[in-house]
């Protein structure tokens, strides 16, 4: 029965994330689109940065922006933060029941560092909290003064973390730890500046004063940032499912390409909603980047500490493939696993016979040849060797 109760915890659970994300994306896209097409026209009212008209599910809707407020308080005003909340929330609920709940098998990988799951659980905690930290400070500091400067600062920050974090967790982990620590950011943001930020202006109106513009100025560079990192995040959230991105020797290298691409791309309909043309080649920089980290997939798995390169052989025969996967492979992929914990096979991939591996043969050269994702955290340890065998059978061979 506890299987059966935590697959379901698991299913409810992913599905509520990715309905509070799609609700927090889609608002978070909309203000984007209508800051960015705001017009100034002649007549508008003092204090107003703009306005625009748009149209949709039948009425029409006219928006006008009030630089640090408007001059009397709407009784009813709109805020915007649960989306948010409840994204993290979910989220991070979501990586206990997978991430640490399952840290022996997807968080930690022996060969990297062995920790045990307490001491792994701590330091991806640690980490969210620390990276948070770290970048809330450089956004107060004079750094942040210059957009461009606190950019490329960030990004810096963001790379040798996800270069740390490889040398930490396992790939899998090392991945979606880092779109956590992006997505905590942003949602601190929400919850620790934009929300208190807008709380004081509205304070300030209620005891008759003028609100600080930089309250309003402060909340905007954050907003600017939670918007350039959501391509990126939505793209390490769903990497656990493809393991030459996860689980390949330069999947750090991938986290900036990933940023890259995922700011080139926002640029783009930045750009395009405040009408300032269309940088196509944005999209050129895109391809770019996607093709260099599917290049840099190429070089296969990691190293364990200390290992050397395994030639690929070049010829190899069923016989070893299968006598690598019976051993390293099917006490879990078998109708009746035999790992405690595990009790049907997972994903329904059942490893325990030639015609089994051979209907599986792309899968097993993804997930154990070309890439470590499998056995999870190395756990059945198979060798460098051994992969390359994997790596170089084609599976359709009749050896
Ligand atoms: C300790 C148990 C264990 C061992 C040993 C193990 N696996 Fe897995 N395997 C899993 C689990 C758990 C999953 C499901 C992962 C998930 O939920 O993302 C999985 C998933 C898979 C999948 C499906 C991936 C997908 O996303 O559809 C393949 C293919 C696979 N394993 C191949 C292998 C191969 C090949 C080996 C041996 C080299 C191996 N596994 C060894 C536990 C194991």
């Amino acid at each position: 029965m506890e299987p059966i109760l935590w697959e379901w915890i698991n299913a409810v659970a992913r599905w509520l994330h990715v309905i509070t994300a799609i609700a927090w994306i889609g608002s978070s896209f909309y203000f984007i689109h209508l800051d960015a097409s705001l017009r100034r026209r002649t007549g508008a009212p003092a204090g107003t940065a703009g306005d625009a008209w748009q149209i949709h599910g039948g009425g029409f809707y006219h928006m006008t922006k009030y630089m640090v407020a408007p001059p009397q308080l709407p009784e009813d005003l709109t805020w915007f933060k649960w989306e948010s909340y409840a994204t993290w929330i979910s989220g991070f609920f979501l990586m206990c029941v997978l991430y640490y709940r399952g840290a022996d098998l997807f968080l930690i990988d022996q060969d990297v560092m062995a920790l045990a799951p307490w001491q792994a659980i701590a330091a991806s905690v640690g980490a969210l909290a620390l990276g948070w930290v770290a970048y809330d400070r450089m956004c107060k500091s004079p750094l942040g003064r210059n957009d461009a400067a606190l950019a490329a600062a960030g990004f810096v920050l963001l790379v040798a973390t996800a270069w740390a974090m490889t040398r930490v967790f396992s790939g899998r982990g090392a991945m979606l730890q880092m779109g956590a620590l992006m997505a905590t950011m942003m949602a601190a943001n929400v919850f620790l500046l934009i929300i208190p930020n807008q709380r004081k202006t509205v304070a300030a109106m209620l005891r008759g004063e003028t609100p600080d513009p930089a309250l309003g100025r402060q909340a905007k560079q954050r907003s600017l940032h939670n918007n350039y990192l959501t391509l990126p995040v939505v793209f390490l959230m769903i990497a656990n499912h493809y393991p030459l991105v996860t689980s390949t020797r330069f999947n750090w290298v991938m986290v900036a390409l990933v940023l890259v691409v995922g700011a080139s791309i926002r640029h783009f309909f930045n750009s395009q909603h405040a009408g300032k043309g269309s940088p196509w080649w944005t999209w050129g920089v895109a391809a770019a980047g996607m093709l260099a980290a599917a290049w840099l997939s190429s070089f296969g798995p990691a190293l364990p500490a200390g290992g050397t390169a395994a030639a690929l052989p070049t010829r190899v025969s069923f016989t070893q493939v299968e006598e690598i996967v019976l051993s390293r492979c099917s006490m879990c992929h078998a109708a009746e696993p035999v790992w405690e914990g595990i009790a049907t096979p997972p994903r329904g991939v059942v490893l325990d016979g030639e015609a089994a591996i051979r209907r599986h043969a792309t899968e097993i050269r993804l997930q154990a040849g070309l890439s470590r994702a499998m056995p999870p955290a190395n756990i059945t340890q198979i060798t460098p060797d051994e992969r390359a065998i994997l790596a170089a059978w084609s599976g359709d061979t009749t050896r």
